[in-house]
């Protein structure tokens, strides 16, 4: 194959699409001489201090723009991680400023949808933290408008990256468990201290935190059919770091019930008011957060399921239960956006995947609906599913 320019290579994979992209140009980076891909990345907040130092990690990606509409946050990440980028206050700027390939957006939760739409219509991939839009329908139309640009749009989180999930995955479709029955999962903290849109209408501890747990129990146990379940608000008045007193709007306790098919049911719980000795960081949790039983044996996440240690899983026919997995590799949650770079240079498809996210993000809101009117709600989306 003969070398071409990044530029006709990205061109050609925007408009080659997903599945051709991973066919028929699968050799190429090996043979593009730049190969790096360009990225934008928006929202120069609290978690741009995880994302920016990771996509550096990589030799297939430069970071070439940083924006935020508090324009200090960008001058002080490009300073503070060398980025050396352009930055930008305003994203109509960044698109019409230094050219791109990616745009990661990292902004306030309310903000992913319009800033994604932008971006894919200004012909840009995006990767976006969670949640992708601010409904359901919403992140369906934008994977609809990235496919028929030939784009790519994925979202957060990268849980089913973890080798542990691998292995509990794969425990489970090699039928150790026997007939599966349910499963818990559980995420919780104070909740955070600096920004008000955690709190506010789009914000709410299901797209922040029950997300993580959402994306591994349907990424174990399949898609949900129907979801039953009760959110409250424990705290009605927060002090945040950007606003001050704040009245909370967005629900800071979930319970969750996911119906998944075959009889198996699963529980998700998570919220803003959990006094938990590992904090926000969640450094050094290592009790079980996910929990999956079946007739012949269970398995026990050790630690998050975004920051996890090993599974213990316990059978009928090797007890008493054995720790695996205890080496996390290169897994780290903040992974995602370097993950899915990597994968369009590479032209490999990554594990995690948009219909996954949109899922989950018709759960958030089927859990929402389900409290507010006491109904079981059926749902309507699906992904590729097993993932192993
Ligand atoms: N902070 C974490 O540890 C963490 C971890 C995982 C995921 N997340 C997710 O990351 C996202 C951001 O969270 P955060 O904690 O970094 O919030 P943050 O408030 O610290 O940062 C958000 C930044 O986005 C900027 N912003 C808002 N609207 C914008 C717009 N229209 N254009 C440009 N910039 C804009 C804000 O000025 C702010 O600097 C959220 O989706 C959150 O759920 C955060």
């Amino acid at each position: 194959m003969n070398p071409i320019t990044r530029q006709e290579f990205l061109q050609r994979t925007a408009m080659a699409g997903a599945a051709v992209l991973l066919s028929s140009l699968e050799s190429l980076a090996l043979t593009t001489p730049d190969k790096k891909l360009r990225v934008a990345l928006i929202g120069c907040g609290s978690v741009s201090n995880r994302y920016i130092p990771h996509l550096q990690t990589s030799p297939l990606i430069e970071i070439v723009s940083l924006c935020d509409i508090k324009y200090d946050r960008a001058l002080g990440q490009n300073k503070q991680y060398n980025v050396n980028a352009a930055t930008y206050p305003h994203i109509d700027k960044m698109l019409a400023g230094v050219p791109f390939d990616l745009m990661v957006t990292t902004t306030d939760m309310q903000e992913h949808e319009h800033l994604n739409r932008q971006a894919l219509m200004a012909g840009k991939h995006v990767w976006s933290e969670k949640p992708m839009a601010n409904t359901y329908d919403a992140g369906r139309a934008l994977y609809g408008l990235a496919k028929s640009k030939k784009l790519r749009i994925w979202g957060a989180p990268a849980v089913v990256n973890s080798p542990q999930f691998a292995f509990m995955s794969k425990t489970i479709q090699e039928g150790k468990l026997g007939k599966l029955s349910c499963a818990h999962a559980h995420y919780g903290h104070l909740g955070p201290t600096w920004s008000a849109f955690f709190y506010e209408k789009g914000g709410g501890s299901l797209p922040d935190l029950g997300v993580y747990n959402l994306a591994t129990l349907t990424g174990l146990l399949g898609p949900a059919k129907s979801v039953i379940a009760m959110t409250s608000i424990v705290t009605p008045e927060r002090t945040v770091d950007d606003k001050g007193k704040i009245k909370v709007e967005a629900e800071d306790n979930a319970h969750v019930v996911m119906y998944h098919g075959n009889g198996v049911l699963s529980h998700v719980q998570c919220g803003f008011n959990y006094f938990d000795p590992y904090g926000h960081e969640g450094k050094g949790q290592n009790s079980h957060t996910i929990t999956v039983w079946g007739r012949d044996g269970n398995m026990g996440l050790v630690g998050y399921d975004w920051a996890p240690f090993g599974v213990d899983l316990a059978t009928s026919y090797t007890e008493p239960p054995v720790r695996y997995v205890e080496d996390p590799g290169t897994y780290v949650w903040q992974q995602g956006a370097t993950v899915i770079s990597e994968s369009l240079v590479n032209h490999v498809e990554p594990r995690i995947n948009a219909e996954h996210a949109l899922h989950v993000l018709e759960v958030i809101e089927a859990a929402r609906a389900s409290s507010a009117t006491g109904k079981k709600i059926m749902l309507k989306s699906k992904f590729p599913w097993p993932l192993f």
